[in-house]
């Protein structure tokens, strides 16, 4: 961390805090700044176990800038982030390590190793660890693929070979590959066409309430958004501005806020929603 770059946490522990006894993420007072221009200024936002948080705003508003502060990739110019309990701007290199052990990460773009094939990308992070036999990275990297929906047929193909859908799941079975707690995905269904969309959405519901995983997510797609989310938070103005379940959200009385849930777009996803629930009761 440089001169200009203040963290306000105090000192942690010194371990991780896995248990759910603090929050799993926990932002105070953050600014971010690039050069002159303040992205983030006194953000607030914590996000407990095993909920799905999802982060809304419009475009520039910051939203890749909060996961990048979450994952350790940004500073603080000001204020706290601390994930299970650490100050991830201070925390030490090993500590570092650990930590990613226990994250997920399904970003938009990248997504696979183009010159590997689908097993050897679910398997890299598992290798990478240095502690894994061969044989059960093997039956690991196959019950992962099993957990997504991609039977062992699949294992030796090429990302080419695949289908948007496949590369997603494939994706998703990487992020879960270290048997993650906290999982973070970055537009997950941008891309796919809605029914493909749909299915992602289901599996990442599923596997959110069999594995107990706590999800960070953005997203622009209000289905996406509404099917998941315990909380939403709004980023707008350079901080978080509300925050609650959707059926909250929607008494909120912000220009930005109305037109992004009850807008042509939020009314359509809204219907849809309503329409789900009653089939569905
Ligand atoms: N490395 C960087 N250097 C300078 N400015 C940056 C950098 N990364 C992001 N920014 C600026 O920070 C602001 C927030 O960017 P960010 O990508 O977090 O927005 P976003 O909410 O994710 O937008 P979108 O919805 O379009 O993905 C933007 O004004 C962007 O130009
Ligand atoms: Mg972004």
């Amino acid at each position: 961390m440089s001169e200009d770059q203040v963290s306000t946490c105090g000192p942690g522990t010194g371990e991780l805090t896995l248990d759910g006894s603090v929050p799993v993420v926990e932002i105070t007072g953050l600014w971010t700044k690039y050069g002159r221009t303040v992205v983030h200024q006194d953000l607030n936002l914590e996000i407990e176990q095993g909920e799905i948080m999802s982060i809304v705003g419009g475009s520039g508003t910051g939203k890749t800038t909060l996961l990048r502060q979450m994952l350790g990739l940004e500073h603080p110019a000001r204020g706290c982030v601390r994930v299970f309990g650490e100050d991830i701007s201070e925390i030490a290199s090993d500590q570092l390590q650990q930590l990613r052990n226990h994250w997920g990460m399904l970003f938009q773009q990248g997504a696979l190793y183009s010159a590997l094939t689908v097993f050897e990308n679910i398997a890299q992070p598992m290798r990478e660890l240095h502690v894994l036999p061969e044989d059960l990275v093997h039956d690991a990297v196959l019950l992962k693929m099993n957990m997504v929906g991609l039977g062992p047929e699949h294992a030796n193909k090429m990302p080419s070979d695949l289908s948007g859908g496949m590369v997603k799941r494939v994706a998703l079975a990487r992020a879960l590959a270290l048997e993650p707690k906290l999982l973070f995905l970055d537009e997950p269904t941008a891309g796919l066409d809605p029914d493909l969309s749909e299915a992602f959405v289901a599996l990442i519901k599923s596997l959110h309430r069999e594995l107990g995983l706590t999800v960070v997510m953005v997203t622009h797609d209000l289905d996406t958004l509404f099917a998941l989310s315990t909380r939403i938070a709004v980023l707008a103005e350079k901080h978080v501005i509300a925050l609650g379940p959707l059926a909250d959200l929607l008494k909120v009385d912000h220009p930005f806020i109305k037109e992004f849930f009850l807008g042509d777009r939020g009314r359509r996803a809204l219907e849809a929603l309503e329409e789900k629930t009653s089939t569905e009761k």
